[in-house]
């Protein structure tokens, strides 16, 4: 069984990036996290950055159909980002959406998304734990086992 992440625009950046906002944790520091999470449970995690929706949608496209479930934190597309939710709209599988800062107590623009329509539940401000906590509920959920 797999699990899908997809980090979009400027989460390549984690690390360095307004860390006041976002943290010192880098994006490979996460991922290596979920890795090893998933190995423990079992379980195949796929790990897909970009900064370009089109790349996001090819990839959802080639590896959403299997997979048990879907994390993602789509970044600024998350407020704008139709063809990406178009593209995760198709899956059946759960689909959390995660953010590190909690957008509702930003900018006016990051109250609104486009994915929460579509998204089974949403993980905001928790920093880079949520994607752990999203990858917990996937477990859970997901996997009769830990059921
Ligand atoms: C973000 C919040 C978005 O508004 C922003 O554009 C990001 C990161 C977060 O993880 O807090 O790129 O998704």
């Amino acid at each position: 069984p797999t699990i899908l992440v997809i980090h979009g625009p400027n989460l390549n950046m984690l690390g360095r990036r307004e860390p006041q906002i976002y943290g010192t944790t880098t994006l490979a520091d996460i991922d290596a996290a979920l890795l090893a999470r998933g190995a423990a449970a079992g379980v195949n995690v796929v790990c897909i950055q970009s900064n370009h929706e089109g790349e996001l949608v090819d990839a959802i496209q080639a590896h959403g159909w299997d997979a048990l479930g879907i994390i993602i934190n789509p970044g600024a597309l998350t407020h704008y980002g139709l063809s990406l939710r178009d593209a995760l709209a198709m899956l059946s599988a759960p689909i959390i959406e995660v953010h590190l800062s909690n957008v509702y107590q930003r900018e006016a623009f990051r109250h609104t998304s486009v994915i929460a329509p579509i998204a089974r539940g949403q993980i905001t401000g928790l920093g880079w734990r949520g994607y752990l906590l999203a990858l917990e509920w996937l477990l859970a959920e997901r996997l009769p086992a830990n059921g």
